[in-house]
């Protein structure tokens, strides 16, 4: 599974580098709105971070102009991936973006007929909110699972973006579907790598160290 980081904060993404965590960016309007730098500077920067796909959302509501954004978007880096609401006109322009070889990545999805609509017009990655519905009392999860089952039977290429994580349940469920890539907020990159377990252990061989004979 390709993990993705789900932030627009440079120290953030710097730091799941680090650690060998970080296969692409996804942004989004409200995670930029956060960061103190204009978008396009922030985005070179995110891009002279990672080498890997970094999404970055259109704000226009009418087809025409998402396809104007990201086209600009697009040319700040060959790894840009535009981001584009599921809507009507958001289909509209994946299917322009993609016919002029610009990857989306079609955002805001919660219904298997979107993901399905989604990799009919071209998309090259979907994202199927989970938290979001898991904040609605529907299981966020099985929207991953049906999206699978779809994409399967009739051999779509896009792939699957878990999105709107919000625990490592969320990426250990996905990943034991077969999820392709689960975009992940930079506190469950570290909830992920965490076990009580292990840090009982590393008390116990420390402690057991400092006890050994020095002579
Ligand atoms: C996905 O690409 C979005 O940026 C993100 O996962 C939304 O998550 P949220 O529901 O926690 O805002």
């Amino acid at each position: 599974m390709k993990f993705f980081i789900d932030t627009a904060n440079l120290e953030e993404i710097a730091q799941a580098v680090d650690m060998g965590m970080v296969d692409g960016v996804t942004t989004n309007p409200s995670l930029v709105a956060k960061e103190n730098k204009p978008f396009e500077a922030l985005l070179k920067e995110i891009t002279a971070l990672v080498d890997g796909p970094i999404s970055a959302e259109v704000i226009s509501s009418e087809s025409d102009g998402m396809v104007e954004e990201g086209r600009q978007l697009a040319k700040l880096h060959p790894n840009i991936v535009i981001k584009v609401p599921m809507t009507t006109a958001g289909l509209k322009a994946v299917k322009q973006l993609a016919e002029e070889g610009i990857k989306t990545n079609v955002t805001l999805v919660f219904s298997p007929s979107q993901a399905l609509m989604a990799a009919k017009a071209g998309a090259a990655y979907v994202s199927p909110f989970v938290g979001r519905l898991d904040d609605i009392s529907e299981n966020g999860l099985n929207l991953v699972q049906d999206i699978l089952t779809i994409y399967e039977n009739y051999g779509f290429t896009t792939e699957i973006i878990v999105a709107s994580v919000r625990n490592p349940i969320h990426v250990v469920e996905s990943a034991l579907m077969g999820a392709h890539i689960a975009t992940i907020p930079f506190k469950v990159i570290s909830q992920l790598a965490a076990h009580p377990l292990t840090d009982i252990g590393m008390e116990k061989f420390l402690a057991d160290w400092s006890k050994r004979p020095r002579k």
